[in-house]
Parts: structure tokens; C-alpha cells; sequence
């Protein structure tokens, strides 16, 4: 059997009507309307359960939007944003953006078994516990949830209730830059509160990313898990080869 013929019987129908609405999707601009279910459904000759469950899955990959009450549009392009060793701030202003931010807690927390492996203490220290709101241009992009030793930097959560960026705070009053990091990157669905933060739907899929991160003589400064909306940003990594 030939693969074409293999897609053909395994192909879902509203996959199907997919492909086809993306195709047209590619020759419209950003905030083009696009036709009402009833209308697709009848131009493709399908039902409306169908079409509904193709455009569901093209506005979790934002390549649509949806406005209550008012229809669906061509999404703009999705943001570009690199993998670097730089704060949200900087990578945002490197990206044309301006950032912003939203304290929504800065917090002494006791560590438990993962945040002090994370950050070489021992369980029940004292860890500083900081949740933003991350935006660009005033777009919702990422709620980010970081801990450090509230040892090591005392007054933190203080400090943070002024400023806007970390990195800088780390640097200016702790004379501390990360220098190294891991970043993992994983998929999950947005929980109710993530939703109503970001401005989506509960359950629309996030690129949750982890970073921890180390300054010059191996020492950890920060856990961070940072939420984005996986319909508005693409990451991109660039890899060398080790040899
Ligand atoms: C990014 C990183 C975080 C880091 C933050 C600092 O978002 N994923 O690990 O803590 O930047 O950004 P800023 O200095 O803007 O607070």
C-alpha cells in the first residue's frame, strides 16, 4: 500500500478539514475574519462538529483567535524568542518589546526536598519565593515563579517589590550574575489560574521552562519555572556541535 493511501484511510476528517483551513489561513493577514462554523461546514461538506474541533486545535497552536462574542481571526505571527543566558527583560527589549511586570508574591518559603537540591541548601532554609507576571508590549506572555536562598540574598523580596528585573537587582545589591544554566523545556495545560493571568483558556497548552542557573564559581542563584503561552512564542536554540 502506498503512504499516501495509508494517510488516506488513517487521516482523521476534521485533520483533514484542518490542513485545508491552515492552507488558507497562510494567504491571510493577521486579523482577517474567518467564516462562521456553519459556513465552513457547509462549504466543505462536513458537519460542524468537525470544523469546530479543526478550528479548536488551530487557535490552541495560535494560529487563530478567538473573540468572545465576536468570531475568529487570523492570528498575528507568533513572538521568536531565543534561548539565552538573559533575563526576561533584556531578551524582550533585544526582541523589539518592551517588558513589564506584575508582583504577584514575594515570599519567604521553607525549602523543601527538590528547591534545596536546586539550590544546595538544606531542606527548612529560608528560600525566597518570587511569582511575576511577565509582559511584553502589555502582553501577557509568562507567569515565572523563582526561588533563591533568602540567605544568601537577604532582602530580596523587598528589593523586589521596587524593581522590575531581577538579574539587575542580582547584580546591583548582590554583586551575583548567572553565568551558567540548564533550561529544560516541557509541555503542560494551562491550570484556571495560569489561564486567567495569561489572558486563555484552562487547559490551552504552555512551554513551561526551567531554568536553573549558576554564577562564576558554580554556586546556585535561582530555580525558576517560567510558564509561557505555547500560542504566542516559538523558542529557538542555537546548537553548536560539540567537536
Ligand atoms: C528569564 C529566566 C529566569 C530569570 C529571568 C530574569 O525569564 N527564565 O530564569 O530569572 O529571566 O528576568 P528579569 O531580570 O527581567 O527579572
Amino acid at each position: 500500500m502506498s503512504s499516501a493511501a495509508v494517510q488516506a484511510i488513517r487521516e482523521p476528517k476534521y485533520y483533514t478539514v484542518k490542513r485545508h483551513l491552515l492552507e488558507n489561513i497562510e494567504s491571510l493577514e493577521p486579523g482577517s475574519a474567518v467564516p462562521t462554523e456553519r459556513v465552513l461546514a457547509a462549504e466543505l461538506n462536513t458537519s460542524r462538529t468537525t470544523v469546530r474541533q479543526a478550528l479548536v486545535e488551530l487557535v490552541a497552536e495560535g494560529r487563530l483567535v478567538r473573540r468572545q462574542g465576536s468570531g475568529t481571526y487570523v492570528a498575528e505571527p507568533k513572538m521568536t524568542w531565543p534561548l539565552h543566558l538573559t533575563s526576561f527583560t533584556e531578551q524582550a527589549a533585544a526582541n523589539g518589546f518592551t517588558a513589564s511586570t506584575q508582583l504577584l508574591a514575594a515570599e519567604r518559603i521553607k525549602a523543601d526536598e527538590i528547591v534545596a537540591a536546586r539550590l544546595g541548601i538544606e531542606v527548612g532554609e529560608p528560600v525566597c519565593r518570587i511569582e511575576r507576571l511577565r509582559l511584553a508590549d502589555d502582553r501577557p506572555m509568562a507567569v515565572e515563579t523563582s526561588h533563591l536562598s533568602a540567605t544568601r540574598f537577604p532582602r530580596l523580596a523587598w528589593h523586589m517589590k521596587k524593581e522590575q528585573s531581577l538579574y539587575a537587582v542580582l547584580d546591583r545589591v548582590y554583586s551575583v550574575v548567572p553565568v551558567t544554566a540548564e533550561e529544560s523545556i516541557s509541555t503542560a495545560p494551562a491550570s484556571t489560574r495560569e489561564a486567567r493571568l495569561l489572558n486563555t483558556d484552562t487547559g490551552a497548552p504552555m512551554l513551561v521552562l526551567g531554568r536553573h542557573s549558576l554564577d562564576k564559581s558554580g554556586q546556585p542563584v535561582e530555580w525558576v519555572t517560567s510558564w509561557y503561552r505555547g500560542d504566542r512564542v516559538t523558542f529557538v536554540a542555537r546548537l553548536s556541535s560539540p567537536g
